[in-house]
């Protein structure tokens, strides 16, 4: 199984891909966790990042596509999650999965407005703290999705590639719309 968890901030992509991973066995592969796990380690990476996480930036695509190059390459299955958000990430992706011979099975879509976006993050930074939940780091990181995320979102569209699941509804019922697409596109391993 080889899934791609796409959706805006707060759609639920690190609550739904966390399920998938726990359910099938599969490495959960979130770029923000990694990048988030180097800040708090205060590595090299880490120390370049933090300030770029802090405001909602988006770190240059060179640096994730190396990083995500090296993680997928030692994965035969996975729950991506966070990665591509940039047409150029998306473009690298493509090409590096074909040459390791490992295609995506399913690339799913959660569905959520903005609205609703910016209500489960204010209430997720009063639970986690996160320090990109912060009103001005939400609005920026909506943006950048908006603007650099969703021509990656249509050309997997496009490409007839796409599930799109409606994301406002509980955890559960999400998780059986997206473990029923991960039975309709193929044998669920
Ligand atoms: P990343 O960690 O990927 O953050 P994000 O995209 O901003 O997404 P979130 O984690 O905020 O949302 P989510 O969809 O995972 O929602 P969640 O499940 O937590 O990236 C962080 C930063 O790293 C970026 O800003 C960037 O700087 C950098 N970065 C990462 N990847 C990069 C890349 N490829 N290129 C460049 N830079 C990159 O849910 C949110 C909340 O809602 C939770 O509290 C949850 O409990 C709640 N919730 C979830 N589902 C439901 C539901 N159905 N009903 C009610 N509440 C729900
Ligand atoms: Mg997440």
């Amino acid at each position: 199984m080889r899934v791609l968890i796409l959706g805006p901030q707060g759609s639920g992509k690190g609550t739904q891909a966390k399920r998938i991973a726990a359910t099938h066995g599969v490495p959960h592969v979130s770029t923000g966790d990694i990048l988030r796990d180097a800040v708090s380690q205060g590595s090299e990476l880490g120390l370049r990042v933090a300030p770029i996480l802090e405001r909602g930036d988006l770190v240059p695509d060179d640096l994730m596509v190396e990083l995500i190059r090296e993680r997928l390459a030692s994965e035969d299955r996975f729950v991506l999650d966070g990665f591509p958000r940039t047409s150029a990430q998306a473009e690298a992706l493509d090409a590096m999965l074909d040459e390791i011979g490992k295609p995506l099975d399913t690339v799913i879509l959660l569905e959520v407005s903005d609205e609703e976006a910016m209500r489960r993050l204010v209430g997720r930074a009063a639970a986690e703290g996160r320090r990109d939940d912060t009103d001005e780091a939400i609005a920026n990181r909506l943006r950048l999705y908006h603007e650099l995320t969703r021509p990656v979102v249509d050309r997997y569209r496009a490409a007839g590639e796409l599930v799109e699941v409606d994301g406002e509804h509980t955890m559960d019922d999400v998780y059986a719309a997206i473990e029923a697409a991960l039975v309709a596109s193929g044998p669920v391993q």
